[in-house]
């Protein structure tokens, strides 16, 4: 009788296509984020008042969401964002923890978002989503329109943008295309304009260097690997381009803030 595996050891070996990764490709936190900072973020936000509802707004895969909520057992998120497949790795990422029916992954745009008020609301690298205007104007406007997607009493976590000083000419021109000095305020600025918008800022932290330096290395990490022993040119030129963004242009300059708001 014929062995009933036979068949299979005679068969040519499948030919795989060498999968080419994407910057960002096993990243945690779409930013500058330790887990250290991350597991002193969620010790803040889940302290008293604990919050019932969490908004993640521009979710990506809304890892800090799903932390928060396995801290909160009586709590519910919605995560809100553009693109599909980071709502699906964050959706079966909820179902691996067993979060799945505490947390929806809806895939429609954060402008205008009609899925308020929660009492927490985050905005992590994404204030932008919150609004069409263009840099610096969003930022306030951002800030406003959380302001109105959060129950009184209730915390936003804005993480955003600002210059830790003023860029040189020659830092701007290593930045993304037509970067300019005016598209960020200083760390005072954002503090103001969430005062402005009706919060008290209860923490201030920003991002050190090292978590810096670790986010620009894990998002290009599997790339630079996979590039040592391939050849593929647009994305070598697209790694390269970025390491020299970061490297040239904003590093050190550019900081990232981590605002706990409290609602007025
Ligand atoms: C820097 S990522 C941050 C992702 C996530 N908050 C995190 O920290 O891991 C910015 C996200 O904003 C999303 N985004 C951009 N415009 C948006 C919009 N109009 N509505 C919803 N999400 C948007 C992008 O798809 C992206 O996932």
């Amino acid at each position: 009788m014929e062995a009933p595996h036979h068949h299979h050891l005679t068969q040519p070996p499948a030919i795989v296509a060498p999968m080419i990764p994407t910057p960002g490709d096993g990243l945690v936190f779409h930013g500058p984020l330790s887990e250290a900072r991350a597991a002193s973020l969620i010790t803040r936000l889940t302290a008293e008042p604990r919050p019932r509802t969490i908004l993640d707004l521009g979710c990506g895969r809304g890892e800090l969401m799903l932390r928060l909520l396995s801290a909160l057992p009586d709590a519910t998120g919605t995560g809100v964002d553009l693109h599909a497949p980071d709502l699906a790795a964050g959706a079966a990422t909820a179902s691996a923890r067993g979060l799945g029916d505490r947390v929806r992954f809806l895939e429609e745009s954060a402008t205008n978002t009609e899925h308020g008020p929660a009492d927490l609301v985050l905005c992590l690298g994404s204030s932008h989503a919150l609004t069409d205007l263009e840099p610096p104007a969003h930022t306030a406007a951002a800030l406003v329109a959380l302001r109105a997607l959060v129950n009184p009493g209730g915390r936003v976590l804005l993480g955003e943008s600002h210059w830790t000083r003023t860029p040189t000419l020659d830092e701007l021109a290593h930045m993304w295309p037509d970067a300019s000095a005016s598209e960020h305020g200083y760390l005072a600025d954002l503090t103001d304009a969430a005062v402005a918008a009706g919060f008290r800022v209860q923490w201030v932290e920003t991002a050190t260097l090292d978590e810096w330096d670790a986010f620009e290395s894990a998002y290009l990490a599997a790339c630079e690997v996979w590039l040592a022993s391939n050849e593929d040119e647009k994305l070598r030129e697209r790694v390269t381009t970025q390491r020299s963004r970061y490297l040239r242009g904003y590093r050190g300059v550019m900081g990232q803030a981590y605002l706990t708001l409290v609602a007025g």
